[in-house]
């Protein structure tokens, strides 16, 4: 078994990026961590917290950061909705939520409990992650390796034209994350764009006539429905988060290349994932990033697997 948490803003790929890991037989999600990211910490805990009790688990949901480290964040509900889920959960109007830990405690503690065994998967900005190295530093070397949704190289970015959403929210933490010696694997937006869920796909979910298909359908067609306003041409909405669950398991799925990353922190090109490729340093890889997906050996296999669960 496969021990994974996962760091989420939950978020509708986010949701479907965490069914598809517990449809999984191989793998244990030992608990969700959460940040804000697509809508305030509060929603994101409370939408994680309903989407596993959907899915009929006792996976713990733990509440972590609530703003970038410097930065401050505005929430347009565009693309995921007001609520993150899709407008399906309405407001979190008084936040009374109660974490049993906080996020970032409990990733530290189970890299020390499972070591090379554990796998991250980040598919939201890196606040926490880089909060627990900071407190923590040893974890680095110890982790067995970390998946993260973000990023854009060959392609333009989803925020302005250089930057991924996950990284531009919280560039600084991001730039603590890459520059940590983590274990990095980092599926961007060039892959992610290439495994699209459309219409059809969904309308399968929604024949099922299960409380649980009907539920991912509403909130997945809102976020096709975002995409074809913003796309038109484009033939669904991309699974950003749940290749990264895709990859984390079978890694086979991508095509990658070992570069040092950093994060560009100057105005002109906030969030931007680059490379030192000047070599003005002697840096090592830090990253693998991915290039290449097999998306439909992806698609057939995340398609499958939630069928089954729903
Ligand atoms: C990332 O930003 C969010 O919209 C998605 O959930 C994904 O994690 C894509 O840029
Ligand atoms: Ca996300």
């Amino acid at each position: 078994m496969q021990k994974i948490i996962m760091d989420v803003d939950t978020g509708i790929d986010d949701a479907l990026a965490i069914a598809y890991a517990t449809s999984l037989p191989n793998v244990e999600l030992l608990g969700v961590t959460t940040t804000y990211g697509m809508a305030p910490v509060a929603y994101s805990y409370r939408n994680t917290s309903k989407i596993l009790e959907y899915l009929n688990t006792n996976i713990p949901v733990y509440k972590g950061s609530e703003k970038p480290l410097v930065r401050t964040r505005e929430y347009s509900g565009k693309i995921h909705g007001s609520d993150g889920l899709g407008e399906t959960l309405g407001s979190v109007d008084s936040d009374t939520s109660i974490s049993s830990k906080q996020a970032i405690d409990f990733i530290i503690e189970q890299i020390y409990k499972y070591k090379k065994d554990l796998t991250i998967i980040a598919t939201a900005p890196l606040t926490n992650l880089a909060k627990a190295i900071v407190k923590d530093p040893e974890i680095v070397n110890m982790i067995g390796k970390v998946v993260i949704m973000g990023g854009a190289f060959i392609t333009p970015g989803n925020v302005t034209k250089f930057a991924e959403a996950n990284i531009m929210i919280d560039p600084e933490a991001a730039n603590i994350v890459f520059q940590s010696n983590l274990p990095i694997t980092l599926v961007g937006l060039d892959v992610t764009r290439k495994t699209l869920l459309t219409n059809e796909n969904v309308e399968h979910w929604r024949k099922k006539g299960t409380k649980l298909s009907a539920f991912f359908t509403e909130f997945t067609r809102f976020y096709l429905n975002s995409y074809k306003e913003l796309h038109p041409y484009l033939k669904g909405c991309a699974l950003h988060d749940p290749l990264a669950v895709g990859v984390a398991v079978n890694p086979e799925l991508v095509k990658t290349i070992p570069l040092h990353i950093k994060v560009d922190l100057e105005d002109d090109a906030l969030g931007r994932t680059t490379e030192d490729l000047d070599r003005v340093n002697n840096f090592q890889p830090n990253t693998n990033v991915c290039i290449d997906v097999d998306a439909d050996k992806f698609m057939k296999h995340f398609f499958k697997h939630l069928l089954q669960i729903f």
